[in-house]
């Protein structure tokens, strides 16, 4: 066993923080309480020795985090990640459970497919990885897959991550059948109409909100389960916050790189900052803060894009788009929006635990619970951090985030019981 002593627990269902013992037995919390070595002892005999003691004084400990949108390129782009350095890097974030979006090669399209990076998952990861299924075939938008299959093979979502379904048929089929299975529908919002005609990167604000107005009208016309991703703009978020007037079932996400950078903030022609959605200006960065803020948006989610250094060290046109960004995203996070004081801590790890564990249906995780999996992250808020991309487990070193100063790190993670990351002092 397992006991995880003098921790500052942070409770995402009731917003508790409280010093407290967290027991493990194999991959389970048992119980959670004050002086759990002694009570243990006295009640049912196990001898101290049976259990080893991990004192988290003056740590924060956390549920692992959840985050519903990264690539982990396997199989087909094991140059740029794998599952074996994808989970790692996960773990390094303090993320015990992720979905992984189905832009692979061949694409998450078939049941063939998913069950082949099951068994990868399986032989190589140190966390739970769950897929998300192509709504078509290679992602192209031509042909729809099978939805009802790929769910019932093991898709937690349905997306056509990194495009746009732009056929509106298929965007209302799919909803329809995520529905039946109550998953929810992810969308990358770049309307193509607009963007084909852009070779800049930044291409304009209504290339997403068009898609995102579009596809809460669909997914409310047949009353479908709508994740929007990565909100990058204040059309988009006004959007949005009429949306979820009518439809309980609309969620979204903020990735750090769109709260904490701007065009004022970093070095919009470097390609390091190129990503889609592109970062945008500093008052839709402020705009979205706001969001977070009022809970507009539900969950952080880090769009981790690891990419290889060929097709970042190019010229800025052939340069692929996306951020490596799950090592950094709990400093950046933190730094950004609780230590600068925008919100408490506990909304932070809200939107980091629990509101993802729901909106993907996980079971036994997102809260630190009798019966639940011991999924936990430690939390040193005190340390002061500096982001630096060669200390990446990740294969992608690519971020913009390099030489930022943060306060606050993970220090060790724990996934089912065991440890998958210890920071080294
Ligand atoms: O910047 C991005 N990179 N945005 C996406 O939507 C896809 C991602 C990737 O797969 O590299």
């Amino acid at each position: 066993m397992l006991l995880i002593a003098n921790g500052t627990i942070i409770n995402p269902k009731t917003d508790q923080m409280e010093q407290l013992d967290i027991l493990i037995k194999e991959d389970r919390i048992i119980e959670i309480g004050k002086d759990l070595v002694e009570k243990v002892n006295a009640s049912d005999g196990y001898a101290k020795s049976d259990i080893e003691v991990i004192d988290a004084k003056g740590t924060f400990v956390s549920p692992g985090f959840i985050d519903l949108h990264v690539h982990l390129r396997e199989p087909g782009f094991e140059y740029k990640e794998t599952i074996f350095t994808g989970s790692r890097a996960c773990a390094k974030g303090g993320y015990t459970s992720v979905v992984c979006m189905p832009n692979t090669k061949p694409a998450l399209d078939s049941v063939e497919t998913i069950e082949m990076l099951s068994k990868i998952i399986e032989r190589d990861s140190v966390i739970s990885i769950y897929p998300a299924g192509a709504i078509t075939l290679g992602i192209a938008g031509d042909v729809m897959s099978n939805h009802a299959e790929l769910i019932k093979a093991g898709a937690v979502a349905l997306s056509d991550d990194g495009r746009t379904t732009m056929n509106e048929d298929y965007m209302r089929a799919v909803f329809k059948v995520a529905k039946t299975f109550d998953k929810p529908v992810m969308t990358h919002s770049e309307d193509h109409d607009i963007t084909v005609n852009y070779k800049n990167a930044i291409y304009p604000t209504e290339a997403e909100s068009n898609i995102v107005e579009r596809d809460i009208a669909l997914c409310k016309e047949v009353d479908g389960i709508l994740h929007v991703s990565h909100v990058s703009t204040k059309a988009a978020i006004d959007a949005i916050a009429i949306g979820k007037g009518s439809n309980t079932r609309l969620t979204c996400e903020a990735a750090p790189h769109h709260f904490a950078l701007s065009d004022e903030r970093v070095d919009m022609t470097s390609n390091y900052s190129k990503v889609s959605p592109p970062i945008r200006s500093e008052s839709d960065r402020k705009y979205l803060v706001e969001a977070i803020k009022k809970g507009i948006i539900d969950v952080i989610a880090t769009d981790h894009a690891p990419h290889e250094k060929e097709s970042k060290e190019c010229p800025y046109s052939e340069a692929s788009y996306g951020i490596s960004g799950i090592e950094s995203a709990f400093s950046v996070s933190y730094q950004s929006l609780v230590y600068s004081g925008e919100i408490p801590l506990q909304q932070l790890i809200r939107m980091l635990t629990i509101n993802p564990a729901r909106i993907a249906s996980l079971k036994d995780v997102g809260s630190i619970e009798k019966g639940y999996y011991a999924d936990l992250t430690l939390l040193d808020l005190e340390a002061n951090v500096t982001i630096d991309s060669k200390a990446f487990i990740s294969k992608g070193k690519n971020t913009p985030f390099n030489g930022f100063i943060a306060k606050g790190e993970v220090i060790m993670t724990l996934h089912h019981g065991k440890i998958v990351y210890l920071k080294t002092r």
